[in-house]
């Protein structure tokens, strides 16, 4: 395969990296219309051949990867798939639904794969997660919430929720297998004209409530998810370097009343988990799962629709955001907003 990867500044060359780790590759073209960015991808990884301009790489790829800034992921990502190529396309699929929606249509149109680069859908211990969800493990899930702060980097084209949120949001849906139905959002703007920190609490047709902590502006890293399920609880952290998940034989029980009127609650604390987990880079195992999609034709786990319904779930948080935190119902099957495309364009 000859793989294309677009955009070499922070995260594309380690995107480069997994390409050149997989060991599957012919040939990999980077491009960057920046030559200082495209010089330093090229002396870090010399077995690359650097392009300046997208439009001739493209017919040259087999499968192309899109890591420039959100705002611009449409239009690149519409050139690739109109060209009939597969590409993967860094996260969040882009900055609207309808833009979303438009890149499903147009990669269905020209059979070509569309994957979203939601990382820590193939990370193990998340993974790990969703076996102790699917399995009955954790129970009827009460509660999830998370935390996702440090000194972050202001970026110049979207707010933190756009961000950071997308992390959280692939991880809900691949654990929960349901979308948000209602979500109302919070943040401040404390550096910059963009917010940095924000709380959204998203709502789940099942009852399942998650609060999500998110912020550029933390004096240290927290990468850390809670689960609280009626048969067992765990904690997801993805800073900590050995344990990564552990799961809690914990929880409080409603006893059966024996009288009228009796009300009696009994806690338990057992004992405390810490699964062994493979430790495969999340990004490697996406670079293989997204090759291994462009040779067969297989379904990405973290297709189109994953990408769409992180933005449906996006656009919704910084609706309410901007109503100062007001309830926004997340409808699936309805247009967008026409005044919050707008107001993102104008942000942008
Ligand atoms: N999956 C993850 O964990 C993760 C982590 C960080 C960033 N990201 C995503 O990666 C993407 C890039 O983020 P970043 O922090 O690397 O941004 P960045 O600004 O550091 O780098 C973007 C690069 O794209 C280049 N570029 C812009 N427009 C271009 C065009 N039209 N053609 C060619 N090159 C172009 C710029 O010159 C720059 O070098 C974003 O979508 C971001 O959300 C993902």
């Amino acid at each position: 395969l000859n793989v294309g990867v677009i955009g070499c500044g922070y995260w594309g060359p380690n995107l480069v990296r997994s390409m050149v780790e997989t060991n599957r590759c012919d040939q990999i073209f980077c491009c960057d219309r920046s030559k200082t960015a495209l010089a330093k991808v090229v002396r870090r990884f010399p077995c690359v051949c650097p392009v300046e301009r997208m439009d001739d790489m493209i017919d040259r790829c087999d499968a192309v990867v899109v890591a420039t800034p959100v705002m611009t992921h449409y239009e690149i990502a519409k050139t690739i798939l109109l060209r009939g190529k597969a590409v993967l396309v860094e996260k969040p699929l882009a900055i609207s639904c309808t833009q979303a929606r438009e890149l499903m249509e147009l990669a269905d149109a020209n059979n070509a794969t569309l994957m979203v680069g939601h990382t820590f859908v193939y990370s193990p211990p998340v993974r790990k997660v969703k076996e102790y969800i699917r399995t009955g493990i954790v129970g009827d899930i009460y509660f999830v919430s998370s935390s996702r702060v440090n000194l972050g980097i202001h970026q110049k084209d979207i707010n933190v929720l756009w961000d950071l949120a997308p992390h959280d949001l692939s991880i809900l849906l691949y654990w929960l297998g349901d979308n948000p139905c209602r979500v109302s959002a919070i943040g401040r703007a404390c550096v910059g004209a963009l917010p940095d920190v924000a709380n959204i609490h998203y709502y789940f047709p099942s009852g399942i409530l998650a609060n999500l902590e998110i912020s550029w502006l933390a004096p240290s890293k927290l990468r850390r998810t809670v689960v609280v399920g009626s048969r067992s609880m765990l904690i997801y952290d993805d800073t900590n370097v050995t344990e990564k998940v552990k799961l809690y034989d914990k929880g409080v029980d409603l006893k059966t009343p024996e009288s009228f009127g009796e009300y009696q609650l009994s806690y338990r604390t057992g004992e405390i988990v810490a699964p062994n987990l493979d430790g495969t880079e999340p990004l490697l195992l996406e670079a293989n799962h997204f090759l291994d999609c462009v040779e067969t034709g297989a379904q990405p786990e973290t297709d189109g629709q994953m990408g769409l319904d992180v933005v449906l779930a996006l656009e919704a948080a910084s609706h309410s955001m901007r109503s100062g935190g007001r309830f926004v119902e997340i409808d699936y099957s309805s247009a967008p907003v026409p005044e919050l495309m707008l107001e993102e364009r104008r942000i942008a």
